[in-house]
């Protein structure tokens, strides 16, 4: 069923790291603007300028008629929500999920962040979410399997009580923003692909507070969950390096 998961050169994977690297930096300034009275669309533009100061082009836009570089993802919107004129209000957690292509290759990152002060259930989740991306990532290695991030992200979600998305998947990146394999947010350990050296992924769970159950809003692309409950988004494209995991995204604060 799985069709085959290309493997990257280091010269290749060179250029999906300077891709990676302009959109950690530009999720990372984004994040920083966050606060009460900012809207979605200020922050997309911000987001966009940034990209294509560094070269590279917003790799979303025209990605299915896609028409922003950045989504923006507020409360419970999981993924894919629009930028616009909404206006961020203290006690939201907001989503902001970026993609570039540079010199012919793609990174993409997501983090939520809390706009001004959160409660303690929503700083929960957060956390949780972080860490679910982080246990997954120490699953990539040559000679784990698939399943074992799957399962990973799925155990560290479900042992705090939250279930994971189902229908989305995180993906292999490369020439294309979304390549093979897809990375389920819950499996089993020792199942699916072998992982090997060379293997560039985006790992990206999606946490809910209540039901996993999602619903895709009239605009056609943001995605809530059914029962309105909080969700979060957090998301690193990485390398499979033969010595471990590299993460190509990473910031310089917070992870
Ligand atoms: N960045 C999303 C992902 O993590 C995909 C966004 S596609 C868009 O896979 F068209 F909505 F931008
Ligand atoms: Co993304
Ligand atoms: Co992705």
């Amino acid at each position: 069923m799985m069709a085959d998961i290309k493997l990257k050169s280091l010269a290749e994977v060179a250029v999906i790291r300077q891709a990676c690297q302009i959109v950690a930096r530009a999720l990372e300034e984004m994040a920083r603007q966050v606060k009460p009275g900012v809207t979605t669309g200020d922050l997309d533009n911000f987001a966009e300028k940034l990209i294509r100061e560094a070269g590279a082009e917003p790799v979303f836009i025209g990605y299915r008629g896609y028409r922003h570089a950045t989504c923006i993802s507020v409360n419970e919107e999981i993924v894919h929500g629009i930028p616009g004129s909404r206006v961020l209000q203290e006690g939201d957690i907001v989503s902001l999920d970026v993609g570039s292509r540079y010199h012919g290759y793609c990174g993409d990152t997501a983090a939520t962040v809390a706009v001004g002060k959160i409660n303690a259930k929503a700083a929960r989740l957060l956390r949780t979410t972080k860490e679910a991306l982080r246990a997954a990532i120490r699953q990539a290695q040559p000679g784990k399997h698939l399943g074992d991030i799957s399962a990973a992200i799925q155990r560290v979600a479900e042992a705090k009580g939250y279930s994971v998305v189902r229908e989305l998947y995180g993906h292999g990146v490369g020439v294309e923003l979304h390549e093979d394999p897809l990375v389920p947010n819950f499996g089993r350990i020792g199942e699916g692909p072998l992982l090997k050296a060379g293997m560039v992924l985006a790992v990206e769970p999606m946490l809910n507070v209540g039901t996993w159950r999602i619903k895709t809003l009239n605009d056609g692309w943001t995605v809530v969950t059914t029962d309105r409950q909080l969700s979060c988004h957090f998301e690193h494209t990485i390398f499979i390096n033969e010595s471990g995991p590299e993460i190509l995204t990473k910031r310089t604060t917070d992870g």
